[in-house]
């Protein structure tokens, strides 16, 4: 059971420019009382667009690191918890050059736990299924709270690390954390760097799709408004201290899903380049959410994937002047990996 019902009147959210934080912020907005104070740096990941529209009452845009500690000195007092989803978050960008995966997503964490920690607050860290490292395609298991850690790629491995410290701050430092690991997101304002929006703008474009490896990779689908409905729920209402996992029943393996994109686009079900795999690409990822339902009652809304690729597919078609900008660079740098 939960502990009581926590009701924070003003957060940060870390991260809050890019697709989930983004995509949090706005669900936040229009769901509950809580102002937010969004902290993000702004990287090449980060489009103030994503929250462009939001009542200026109710949300504040702080350009900055998560690594400034003078700065999260500065924002602490004002809010009452800190909802963290800032990180570099692409695995084929952590294969070309990890360096800032370790600095955002370690040392980054560890300044807001030191900030959370001298200011008394409370901290929600949102993390990734891929801790867990990866299932076969036969195994009928799929992952748990208690599932070990068994990062693969530098991006998941540092993202390991950082649960760890949430991990040890709380229990060495009884900073009240929680913690969640969640499946894929798909959604509007994802960065086309991203399996889906990569394969939609492509299209649009006139541009065959590309897959990797043999394609039958299993990714676990959510929709962003889902995990948003999951986290403030853990926030208001989980127990201090635990890891929540959070999936709706998505297994979907990518060659499935680029078919799915190619039907929309009225396409032949086989015009796609398959292209070299990522190296050390994780097989299958699974989550078993039973703690989340049983003890918060929580549920995604988005049980219909066409329906919801349908949409998502319907966003990318409707704001090309907010993906255009970053599409060549992105498939130049794809193009250069032979990918
Ligand atoms: P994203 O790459 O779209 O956005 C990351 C945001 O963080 C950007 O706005 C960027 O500017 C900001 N940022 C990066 N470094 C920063 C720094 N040092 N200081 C302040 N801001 C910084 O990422 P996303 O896909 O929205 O993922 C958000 C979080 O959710 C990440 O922690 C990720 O690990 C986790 N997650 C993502 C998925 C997914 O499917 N995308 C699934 C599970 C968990
Ligand atoms: O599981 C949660 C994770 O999901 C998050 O922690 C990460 O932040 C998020 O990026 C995502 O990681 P993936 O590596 O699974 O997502 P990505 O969109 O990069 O790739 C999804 C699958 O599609 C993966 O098996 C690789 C494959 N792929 C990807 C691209 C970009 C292709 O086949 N072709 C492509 O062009």
């Amino acid at each position: 059971m939960a502990d009581g019902v926590f009701e924070p009147r003003r957060i940060i959210v870390t991260g809050g420019c890019g697709f989930i934080g983004s995509n949090f912020t706005r669900w936040v907005v229009e769901s509950t009382d809580c102002d937010v104070v969004v902290l993000d740096k702004l990287t090449y990941a980060g489009n103030p667009e994503n929250i462009a529209g939001l009542p200026d009452d109710r949300v504040r845009l702080v350009v900055g690191d998560i690594c400034d500690a003078d700065l999260l000195d500065e924002l602490m007092p004002e809010a009452d918890a800190v909802v963290h989803f800032a990180a570099e978050s692409h695995n084929d960008n952590s294969i070309a050059g990890p360096e800032p995966f370790l600095r955002t997503n370690v040392e980054g964490t560890y300044r807001l736990l030191e900030a959370c920690r001298r200011h008394g607050k409370r901290l929600h860290h949102v993390s990734t299924d891929e801790v867990y490292g990866d299932l076969a395609l036969d195994d009928p298991a799929r992952f748990t709270e208690e599932t070990p850690y068994r990062p693969s790629s530098p991006y998941s491995s540092t993202k390991a690390a950082s649960d760890m410290l949430v991990r040890a701050w709380h229990r060495t430092y009884r900073v009240p954390a929680t913690i969640s690991n969640c499946s894929n997101n798909y959604g509007p304002c994802q960065h086309v760097e991203k399996f889906i929006p990569r394969q939609v703008t492509n299209l649009i474009d006139g541009v065959r799709p590309k897959l990797y490896g043999d394609g039958m990779n299993v990714r676990d689908w959510i929709h962003a408004e889902d995990h948003s409905s999951a986290v403030w729920a853990i926030l208001t209402r989980g127990r201090v201290g635990e890891t929540y996992l959070i999936g709706a029943d998505g297994e979907r393996s990518n060659i499935d899903v680029l078919r799915e994109v190619l039907r929309a686009f009225g396409r032949d079900e086989g015009d796609f380049d398959w292209v070299r795999d990522r190296p050390g690409h994780d097989r299958r990822y699974a989550i078993d959410s039973s703690k989340l339902r049983a003890e918060l009652g929580w549920r995604p809304r988005h049980t219909d994937f066409a329906e919801g690729l349908a949409e998502v597919i319907e966003w990318y078609r409707d704001n090309e002047a907010w993906w255009r900008p970053a599409k060549g660079a992105t498939e130049a740098k794809y193009r250069a990996q032979g990918q």
